[in-house]
């Protein structure tokens, strides 16, 4: 069984400034950074990171050898990945001394996934064989519409949920990794146990994973519902938090360890992320969140 990652990859641009910029106001930063990002990028790091064998799909520009690079030292397998004439993908991140981020998205070379891009490289997979998608890729429901023929197994973190998404057919979705924001538009709730009851009524074949901030995250496996409390963190830059989060969760249900197990790790990588700047880069090995969790349980003694 093979784990795919159709998704973006971004140059971040990270402003640190003092308060995030409202409508009509210009404020300097204080500092400019570059990391490598984009949420398919930070995504399938987190896969590898947590132990898993991934493969990545998606396009950068001629800008994006470094991308590539940090992919493949990472482990991850990017034989499906193009290079296009295109600027890569990048964002404009702004965080505050708090930690708190605001990000504007710039597709680039994300926008050039062609169909038989997608057809090429889902014929390299077959029924049984997972793959885990965003919302940052042109052609997200074709490859929707292809991964279902193929009988693969699909996950999606709806990010970022636009009206293409929102009027797409996510029936065939097994697992759905969300956050509030994108729970309450999708199902029409703001709040998160009624967002959770009318998305279990919408899609009743789907796993659920809702995620709830320093609220911790709620998990719907399709029989019982599982609370997780959010571990304490030092907030730096929560940049990343959600995709460690998911890949460190899809890690888990990949080797089927028990649902507390594997929230109580992603949760953990998560608060890990946070506590340092970047996107990628933030994202903790497997070993330390390991040795993480076993200080917890030390102290808890
Ligand atoms: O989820 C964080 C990511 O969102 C950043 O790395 C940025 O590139 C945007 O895609």
């Amino acid at each position: 069984m093979k784990i795919l990652n159709y998704g973006s990859c971004n140059v971040d641009n990270v402003y640190t400034l003092d308060h995030i910029v409202t409508e009509g106001e210009t404020e300097a930063a204080e500092a400019l950074a570059v990391f490598p990002g984009g949420k398919g990028l930070n995504q399938s790091i987190a896969l590898a990171k947590a132990g898993l064998s991934v493969f990545h799909a998606g396009c950068v520009g001629a800008d994006g050898d470094f991308l590539l690079e940090l992919l493949r030292e990472n482990g991850v397998n990017t034989d499906w990945v193009k290079q296009s004439s295109e600027k890569s993908g990048h964002a404009v991140i702004q965080v505050t001394k708090h930690g708190e981020n605001c990000i504007l998205v710039y597709p680039g070379a994300n926008g050039e996934i062609r169909e038989e891009d997608v057809t090429e490289t889902l014929s390299h997979f077959e029924a049984g064989d997972w793959i885990l998608l965003q919302n940052e890729l042109a052609k997200t429901e074709f490859i929707l519409k292809e991964a279902e023929k193929r009988g693969l197994r699909i996950l999606l973190n709806p990010s970022p949920c636009n009206e293409a998404l929102l009027a797409a057919d996510l029936s065939s979705v097994s697992v759905l990794i969300l956050n509030e924001t994108e729970a309450a538009l999708l199902s029409g709730e703001k709040e998160p146990l009624a967002a959770l009851e009318r998305l279990k009524k919408k899609y009743p074949r789907t796993q659920l994973m809702l995620t709830l901030g320093e609220e911790g995250s709620l998990f719907w496996d399709g029989k019982s519902l599982h609370p997780q409390k959010a571990y304490p963190a030092e907030a730096v830059d929560t940049t990343a938090a959600g995709d460690t989060f998911t890949g460190y969760f899809i890690a888990g249900l990949f080797e089927g360890l028990p649902p507390q197990e594997i929230l109580s790790r992603a949760s953990l990588a998560a608060a890990i992320a946070v506590s340092r700047r970047g996107a990628s880069v933030s994202i903790p090995r497997r070993d330390e969140v390991e040795a993480a969790m076993a200080r917890r349980h030390s102290e808890n003694e």
